[in-house]
């Protein structure tokens, strides 16, 4: 894979797994890499240096949202910033209700059935671990989160909700400012969290518009660096620190700043707001494509996730194909020369479905045969076309290989095929 382009060889799509760092991004990062390593915390003059590329990044980034510099607080990426997020207001709330000390009563908390594991397992961990009663909000058939149920469910205890901006498995955009003002208008007290480390590059994600209080996004899903992660935590949220020692970031998260990754991710969000409408438009063009031309070409195939492009992540196209385990054809395209993404995860050998497109409703076997291709900037027509061609004699390869029938499909996965 030739820099952030498909090359004639490789077609790389699986945008919303990471993308390609942009050379510009690169550059400027080159020399906090190098010449300026000091410790920002430091006293001497190279650590002023340092210092203020993390202010002038803080700055940036924060205004790239909506926020105030005082309320991004950096993390290694959006698995941390998740955690931050649920553990810091868990934390927190528990502390004031008994004016310091942990009381020994869990809150509730609020997450939906399709957030990344990230959040999800931090929740139940919470549940676990007996400081947190949790409940789950179930999804549409595309994956969004009704903000009545998401209100519905506050409760007078209720501490946070977090519910996502956009999926990264099947692209749904939820109504954040929706479920924000219901959440809040059903109790003032109840933080609202948005993982919107999917959104942020495409949507431009405003903290303001959306009605949040805290945030979630990364660096390297925007062009950026791995490694760099915000969370945006407007003034007065309460938030117990989860890594412990010095005070950096105003003492809610310890530990020596990547000064490079920091100004990276602050060049590739200044980026992202430049070339958006470029961007969208690009990516849209070519997801209008290859969602139209899956199932045209591949008999039993349906597209998941919301139909109308204004309510789905753009770049974003997850397919189901009948008969066949979406990893037997990432294999199988890896080897033609694709890079892509299934919903599902092999553990321990099994395939197990994803637990996106089971709370959607997707049947078990059928979830089995999910697809993720994710464009950006760098992808061309010619890749879909090369994927439209090269894709179609791969499944059906695979269908003959099985050794069950696989040309009636059981009558609960008709609504989930193009007809
Ligand atoms: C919606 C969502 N949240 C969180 C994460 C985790 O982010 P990171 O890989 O930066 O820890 C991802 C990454 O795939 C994601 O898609």
């Amino acid at each position: 894979m030739n820099g952030h382009r498909s090359n004639g060889s490789r077609v790389y799509l699986d945008h919303a797994a990471t993308t390609p760092p942009d050379p510009r991004v690169v550059e400027a990062m080159l020399p906090y890499l190098t010449e300026y390593f000091a410790n920002p915390s430091s006293i001497y003059v190279e650590a002023q240096q340092t210092r203020r590329a993390i202010d002038e990044a803080r700055q940036t980034i924060a205004s790239s949202v909506g926020a105030d510099p005082g309320e991004i607080v950096f993390t290694a990426g959006g698995s941390e910033s998740d955690s931050l997020a649920l553990r810091g207001v868990v934390g927190a709330s528990r502390r004031r209700a008994r004016g310091g000390a942990a009381s020994g009563n869990p809150v509730h908390i609020i997450t939906s059935a399709v957030e990344h594991h990230a959040v999800l397992d931090t929740a139940e961990q919470l549940e676990r671990d007996g400081v947190a009663e949790l409940t789950i909000l179930e999804v549409d058939r595309e994956g969004r989160v009704d903000p009545a149920a998401a209100a519905a469910a506050v409760r007078d205890d209720t501490v946070l909700v977090s519910v996502m901006h956009a999926n990264n498995e099947v692209g749904a955009i939820n109504d954040v400012a929706a479920i924000a003002r219901a959440v809040h208008e059903a109790n003032p007290r109840t933080a609202v969290h948005t993982d919107a480390v999917q959104s942020v590059a495409h949507l431009g994600a405003n903290v303001d518009r959306l009605g949040v209080d805290l945030m979630t996004f990364t660096g390297h899903k925007l062009y950026g660096p791995r490694g760099a992660g915000a969370l945006y935590v407007r003034a007065g949220t309460p938030l117990a620190p989860q890594i412990l020692g010095g005070s950096q970031e105003e003492r809610r998260r310890a530990g020596t700043e990547d000064t490079a990754a920091i100004v990276g991710f602050a060049k590739a969000i200044e980026i992202a707001a430049d070339e958006r409408e470029a961007d969208l438009s690009h990516e849209r063009a070519l997801q209008q494509r290859l969602m139209t031309e899956l199932p045209q070409r591949i008999a039993m195939t349906g597209i998941t996730g919301p139909a109308d492009l204004d309510e789905r992540l753009p770049g974003n196209v997850s397919a189901l194909i009948g008969f066949v385990e979406g990893e037997s054809i990432l294999l199988a395209l890896d080897l033609a020369g694709f890079a892509a993404s299934s919903g599902s995860a092999c553990t321990t050998g099994s395939v197990e479905p994803s637990h996106v497109l089971v709370a959607m409703g997707v049947p078990d076997e059928l979830a089995r045969g999910s697809l993720r291709f994710s464009l950006g900037r760098g992808n061309t027509d010619e890749d879909v076309d090369r994927l439209l061609t090269e894709l179609p004699p791969i499944v059906e390869r695979l269908r003959a290989l099985s050794p069950m029938p696989t040309t009636e499909p059981p009558a609960d996965w008709q609504p989930w095929l193009a007809t």
